[in-house]
């Protein structure tokens, strides 16, 4: 979604925003815009539709210079993506600039106000009521007017800000929607998300919702809403910049599949012992609450979404305790049943999902105990969950998760065992043999990405097709739903994913001659059954796809293709059988000349509801 970066130091600030706003294009965005306060203390404002190049050819015809600025990439909500409507907003006076994040709920009723005040509006945004309120409220001091406008403004909203009547600082302030503080030698930074100024710094403050800073090019203070003092630790960033990079590859989406076998590690290794046994340091959950809950919730969107329901399937299976499942956005007006003993699983790759983190919020207002799996640290959901179960993914910068989702099947396999062992609900030696193959998965997936000229190939019999679809039973049709969205979501092919009983109950109407039909038959007690569907598709003419584990070479008998991937335990296929069908999305994506790491209308990171 939007990006935020500022700058007050000594250097071009133009150089140090366009920079960290490239870091962050992989949010997604759909125009960009700077406001610098140059040498003679005016604010020179630039901002154009489309990709960050445009706004650069803009700043190199005409220079800009000054050390103090503020830029942003915005995701259109409120208003069409145009020049007009991108950020920064100022108010008609040109000596306040505003970026914003996230969502201004009660506009409408602001910029009435404001109209009757005098004020005039040049965009269609919520945003631009800001700059004008704080101009309202100025009275020679920008904290002061800052504060007087925030107390006003209800809904999310991140918020740099630059005043050519305050000419040494910059003003940061954090509610819903992620901000952090870069603290320099001589300067200082603010940025929606760390890669933004890793160049610059890996001295971080992580501001808290409700929190608000003041940064000077020597100093950084930091306050609450009220102007209270907040004491805050620095944040050290140990990760570097070339993980977040694309190190010789062409894309992101492929660099992340290929850094699987290492995530999947860095997930796995720590949590189990010498002795073959799991530890987890991170949570704190006891024999005795687990046996005091009555249900789980996992909640999440997208991917994270369907990692969670390949959980709900182990977890009932290992430790018995029944698993409700919803997706983030509809959980919350579905009068869920949650109460004290429920444990509240959310799942976030970003830890700033808008409805996931809403979703842990009301559990925890309802008295549930909240558990995030999550892949960043420091992120919103990480630090409101009770516990925290982190994926050891490292930064995923393609909007299409990849090594998120199989990581996060990881910590559920892990979860499970550890939640069967302490209702003893699973025998030692189904116990012992998961966790056996759960370390063989990372050399299992290094075995897939070995030779993928095979995917290639399918990949080229399928750039032209407009309909593709997934089927399978269980934790196969839970992977269907995955490969599936990742599927349309680079390619734009549509596609559907089926659980393959349901097929002839009316999707099988839209079979037709060579209709792609991806059909994952790694589940040994399923695997009759599913050869029965895969040739109910493949009797009315569908080009049948199987995904299956070697050695089931009957199923070459019924399918058109087959992929085969290492034989492994049914619980622990997904993050194997999920490769083959991410590494076909992204070949069809490429042959198609499809935006591969930033798919059109999508964002990385929704943080807006
Ligand atoms: C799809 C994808 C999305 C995310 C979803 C949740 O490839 O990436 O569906 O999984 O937006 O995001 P997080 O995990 O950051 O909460």
């Amino acid at each position: 979604m939007c990006g935020i970066v500022g700058y007050i130091g000594n250097k071009q600030s133009i150089d140090v925003l366009v920079n960290g706003l490239e870091k962050l294009e992989y949010r997604g965005y759909d125009s960009a815009g700077i406001a610098v306060l140059d040498d003679n203390q005016n604010l020179d404002i630039r901002k154009s539709k489309g990709r960050l190049a445009v706004l650069e050819e803009n700043t190199k015809k005409i220079k800009v210079n000054g050390n103090i600025g503020i830029g942003h990439t915005r995701w259109a909500t409120h208003g069409e993506p145009s020049d007009r409507n991108s950020h920064p907003h100022f108010n008609s006076s040109k000596n306040i600039a505003v970026v914003h994040n996230g969502i201004i709920e009660n506009f409408n009723d602001l910029k009435d106000e404001l109209i009757e005040k005098g004020y005039n509006f040049l965009s269609e945004t919520d945003t631009e009521v800001i700059p004008c309120l704080i101009d309202n409220y100025y009275k020679g001091d920008l904290l002061d007017a800052v504060k007087k406008t925030i107390a006003r403004l209800e809904g999310a909203f991140a918020l740099a800000i630059v005043s050519k009547d305050d000419p040494d600082k910059l003003i940061a302030v954090r509610k819903d929607s992620p901000l952090i503080i870069g603290v320099g030698e001589g300067e200082n930074f603010i940025a929606s998300d760390i890669p933004a100024v890793i160049n610059y710094t890996r001295n971080i403050y992580l501001l808290e919702n409700g929190e608000m800073a003041v940064l000077k090019k020597d100093h950084v203070s930091i306050m609450d809403f009220e102007g209270n003092k907040v004491e805050k630790e620095v944040y050290n960033i140990t990760w570097d910049i070339d993980q977040a990079e694309k190190g010789g590859y062409d894309h992101f989406m492929i660099k992340e599949i290929f850094e699987q076998p290492k995530a999947l590690r860095d997930t796995i290794s720590p949590r189990i012992t010498k002795d073959n046994d799991i530890r987890l340091d991170d949570i704190d959950l006891t024999e005795e609450y687990i046996k005091g809950i009555n249900k789980i919730y996992i909640v999440a969107c997208g991917t994270a979404y369907h990692a969670g329901i390949v959980g709900k399937s182990l977890i009932e299976k290992y430790a018995k305790i029944p698993v409700l499942t919803d997706v983030a956005s509809e959980f919350r007006y579905n009068n869920p049943f949650i109460d004290d003993k429920t444990l509240m699983i959310v799942v976030s790759q970003s830890g700033e999902t808008a409805d996931t983190l809403a979703a842990l919020r009301l559990a925890k207002e309802k008295g549930a105990r909240t558990l995030a799996v999550c892949n960043v640290v420091g992120s919103s959901i990480a630090r409101e969950a009770d516990d925290i179960l982190y994926t050891w993914a490292g930064p995923e910068i393609a909007v299409a998760s990849t090594k998120a989702y199989t990581t996060q099947v990881a910590a559920f396999i892990i979860m499970a065992l550890y939640l069967g062992k302490l209702t003893d609900n699973i025998s030692d030696e189904k116990y012992n043999n998961i966790l056996k193959e759960l370390s063989t998965l990372p050399e299992k997936v290094e075995y897939i990405l070995k030779d993928t000229s095979k995917l290639e190939e399918i990949a080229s019999k399928m750039t032209e097709k407009e309909d593709v679809f997934f089927i399978g039973r269980g934790i196969d049709y839970n992977m269907a739903l995955e490969g599936s969205l990742k599927l349309k979501e680079v390619t734009y092919i549509h596609s559907e994913a089926m659980a393959a009983g349901e097929l002839k109950h009316g999707t099988l109407a839209l079979i037709e001659e060579g209709t792609p039909t991806i059909s994952l038959a790694t589940q040994d007690h399923l695997y009759d059954k599913m050869i029965s569907n895969m040739r109910e598709v493949k009797a009315r003419g569908g080009y049948i796809i199987a995904v299956s584990k070697e050695g089931n070479t009957s199923v070459e008998k019924s399918a058109d293709e087959v992929i085969y991937v290492p034989d492994a335990a049914d619980d622990v296929i997904a993050p194997l059988a999920i490769i083959p069908l991410q590494l076909l999305s992204y070949h069809v994506a490429v042959k198609r000349g499809c935006d591969v790491d930033k798919p059109r209308n999508l964002a990385k990171s929704v943080t807006v509801e």
